[in-house]
């Protein structure tokens, strides 16, 4: 049965392939899309030699540890909230830039964590969101067609002939920027940028100047008595590690198979491997067919899996994939981050819950109010409207609630900065006004703003 007889797929789908034993190379055996093509086979493979001998940029402890973060999330006692840059560019891994990231994730996360009273798993599309799949392989503009732009990871965005030309180096300057993404993040949430006083002091900064702000006074005062009362009976902030330090977990879609590959290693402890190039990697919506290289590659990894789905999908295909993914349906294993849009939300996630149900599988529901809501702009600017983003939202809390399952987490696509590429939020941001301060390398994404305003009416979604 398919999720609609519309969006069937129209290949046909060979549900009983036989699988030999995976290897972190037995992706090779098949179809692999959305991959660059190198015009040099042997630097190609040279690089990735050289970065199979790199460090790897996460240990695999962690990735353990977040799994059982997730498998509580799933459960409904903690919550995910995953936000970062549509594509990283390489000319923005700097402090600043990552660090007002990682500062708008905290903030939002403070307010989640107080509103929902559990913890919240902070994660980035960072420290590694490179490579992007692309609808068209190749972009025409004034007659000329070229190569469409992957991510900083393949070839530039320019519009030239020279700039989009696949460059295999770029795959070992996105390994170091990444490191160096990792490393800093590492800093300032251990060295003490990240606690919770001064997250705190930020919000109550930001709800004096939110045009909103009115609305957001009385959870942030409750937020503030909840400190206080901790320090009168003897807490110290400051030497408190779970209110002076800060988790945060990295990821990003896992894309070029070469590459994640190249940073999947052995655990000496346990024996598994895990792709150590994030701590939670994701298969988009382009790349999850069940015969496809990227499940056969994934299926192997230990880490936990983000898994998009929209409109576009088949109903046997994604149970036989969460078979092949998930064997032993352990809780933490897969997050399923659906991104229908707005309108098509109420169509298509209840039937996929009530499919999910029926078979026991345990997943965290996730969503993406994102992707499904992406349109071109009268001034034509790609954007996204913050009521859209929210309508989504809205509707995913209150259809896993009807079906009685957990609405267990959010993704979206956001920056620190103060960005003009969705329209809508409290700052009222319009169509003429996206050209002011449009930046964005791919998608549109949420402004600090506009996401912390989010979070605070998600707030008030998790505590009813
Ligand atoms: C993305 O997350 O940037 C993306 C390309 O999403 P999707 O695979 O859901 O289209
Ligand atoms: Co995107």
């Amino acid at each position: 049965m398919s999720a609609d007889q519309i969006d069937t797929p129209n290949h046909p789908i060979n549900m009983s392939i036989h699988r030999e034993t995976w290897s972190k190379d037995s992706w090779k055996n098949y179809p692999a899309l959305q991959q660059a093509e190198w015009p040099d086979q042997e630097a190609y493979e040279k690089i990735l030699r050289q970065i199979t001998t790199l460090p790897p940029l996460v240990f695999a402890g962690e990735i353990r540890k977040l799994k059982t973060l997730l498998a509580d999330a799933a459960k409904g006692t903690a919550f995910l909230l995953q936000g970062g840059d549509c594509a990283e560019e390489f000319s923005e891994c700097t402090a600043p830039t990552i660090r007002e990231t990682m500062k708008v994730i905290l903030q939002m996360a403070v307010v989640l964590t107080y509103a929902g009273e559990k913890p919240v798993i902070k994660m980035g599309r960072i420290a590694g969101q490179y490579a992007k799949p692309r609808s068209k392989p190749t972009e025409i503009q004034n007659g000329v067609e070229l190569p469409s732009f992957r991510g900083d990871m393949v070839n530039a965005g320019e519009f030239s002939a020279e700039a989009r030309r696949a460059d295999c180096q770029r795959l070992l300057t996105a390994y170091f920027h990444s490191a160096s993404s990792l490393n800093i993040l590492r800093a300032f949430t251990r060295g003490g940028y990240a606690s919770l006083e001064k997250v705190h002091a930020w919000n109550k900064e930001f709800v004096k100047q939110s045009a909103e702000g009115k609305s957001y006074e009385k959870l942030a005062s409750d937020i503030e008595k909840a400190l206080t009362f901790m320090k009168v009976i003897g807490f110290d902030p400051q030497s408190v590690p779970q209110l002076s330090e800060a988790y945060f977990y990295t990821s990003h879609e896992a894309l070029l198979l070469g590459y994640e590959q190249a940073l999947t290693r052995q655990d000496s402890l346990t024996g598994k491997w895990y792709d150590c190039s994030a701590h939670l990697v994701w298969i988009g919506d382009r790349t999850r067919q069940l015969n496809g290289a990227h499940i056969e590659f994934l299926r192997g990894v230990h880490n936990p899996i983000g898994m998009k789905i929209g409109p576009d999908h088949d109903m046997d295909e994604i149970k036989a994939i969460m078979d092949v993914l998930n064997p032993e349906n352990q809780f933490g294993r897969i997050v399923i981050i659906t991104r229908f849009g707005k309108d098509k939300i109420g169509r298509y996630l209840p039937p996929l819950i009530r499919n999910f149900q029926k078979e026991g599988l345990n997943v965290l529901w996730s969503c993406d109010p994102m992707h499904g809501n992406t349109y071109t702009s009268e001034s034509n600017f790609k954007t996204r409207n913050f009521n859209d983003i929210l309508s989504e939202i809205r509707s995913f809390f209150e259809i896993h609630r009807s079906e009685g399952t957990v609405p267990g987490g959010v993704h979206f696509e956001l920056t620190g900065k103060d960005v003009t590429e969705c329209v809508g939020g409290a700052q009222e941001i319009m169509d003429h006004h996206l050209q002011n301060n449009y930046a964005t390398s791919c998608d549109p994404r949420l402004n600090a703003q506009q996401s912390l305003d989010l979070a605070f009416m998600i707030a008030d979604m998790l505590k009813k």
